[in-house]
């Protein structure tokens, strides 16, 4: 299905099979409708009152063909469900090379926070054909981030993270809509994504420029939040050691092995007791409500900016 002027344009790797499996549905109904309303039209003058149709009525019965309405119809439903499930799964899998952007949503706003700490609002600048993964989170209530043209749209929650990927195909500035109401001014928390020349990316990168990378600013928090009292190498208190921490195997307290992404590092500082470390005691104190999403944000990259070192690779 190519886009034609009064389509949305497709400026994603992902908008052009989402539009084929959409088409596909949209004609697989319309032929049903079709077929339908035409014999409603066709039997209805055939058999209009007062019409000399032979209306005698024989009745039969056919196995076949009951076994072939209910057969076809049902493959038909398999064969478009497998077809959605795959591609539900390839647009839910970011690439593992994808580069992460934060996106922070409130009323009414799209804050977007960079890894080299460049930060704006209801913009979103990204390299064309380059995969970017976005890590959502909201200060306030449930907003949904719709990039139309990329035909991508997550909800966007209070409390948890997100994801959403996508790598653009198209030069230009796309409509960004939240897509969830969310209060007075839902219908103009929008903005745009702009699409740039990976070349034209770096220059943006480095006009916008801020005093220090999400992770410096991460480092300072740790500091200045005592984090670095426990879990610095040399601390008094033994705590879990963070480096090289991200994305490796964590064995639990209770037996779970769960992997520490971006979600379990939020969760570690916010509610420490929901998931201890094997070996360790649950000493460490909660941070809700005494962080912004952005100070979690920036904690989050300063432990995934931490080398490996203290382990000597004996890392699982
Ligand atoms: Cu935010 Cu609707």
């Amino acid at each position: 299905m190519s886009a034609g002027g009064w389509l949305l344009p497709q400026a994603a790797t992902i908008a052009r099979p989402i539009d084929t499996l959409f088409f596909t549905m949209v004609g697989l109904c319309a032929l049903v409708a079709l077929a339908v309303m035409g014999a409603i039209v066709f039997y209805g003058i055939r058999y209009r009152r007062g019409s000399g149709a032979d209306r005698s009525g024989a009745h039969s019965q056919s196995l076949p063909v009951e076994l072939t309405w209910i057969l076809v119809p049902f493959a038909i439903f398999v064969a478009v469900f497998l077809w959605s499930l795959a591609l539900f799964a390839r647009a839910r899998t970011p690439p593992p090379d994808a580069q992460t952007v934060y996106v922070i949503a409130k009323q009414w706003m799209w804050k977007i926070e960079h890894p080299g700490g460049q930060r704006e609002i209801n913009a979103l600048h990204v390299p064309l054909g380059e995969a970017v993964r976005l890590t959502m989170t909201s200060q306030d209530v449930i907003h949904s981030f719709y990039v139309p043209a990329f035909r991508i749209k997550q909800d966007v929650l209070p409390g948890r993270y997100t994801q959403l990927w996508f790598e653009a195909t198209r030069l230009g500035s796309f409509p960004l809509q939240c897509a969830e109401y969310c209060g007075l001014d839902h219908a103009r928390m929008g903005g745009r994504v702009v699409v740039l020349r990976p070349a034209d990316y770096q220059v943006w990168l480095s006009g916008h420029a801020a005093a220090g990378s999400l992770a410096s600013r991460g480092a300072e928090l740790f500091r200045s939040r005592g984090c670095s009292g426990c879990h610095a190498s040399g601390a008094a208190i033994r705590a879990p050691p963070l480096a090289g921490l991200y994305g490796r195997p964590v064995p639990l307290a209770d037996g779970r092995t769960v992997i520490a992404d971006e979600r379990y590092l939020r969760d570690s500082i916010l509610l420490p007791g929901v998931a201890v470390v094997a070996g360790y005691r649950p000493l460490m104190p909660s941070f809700s409500g005494q962080l912004s999403e952005e100070d979690v944000l920036a904690l989050i990259a300063y432990i995934k900016s931490l080398p490996d070192t203290d382990h000597g690779g004996t890392s699982p």
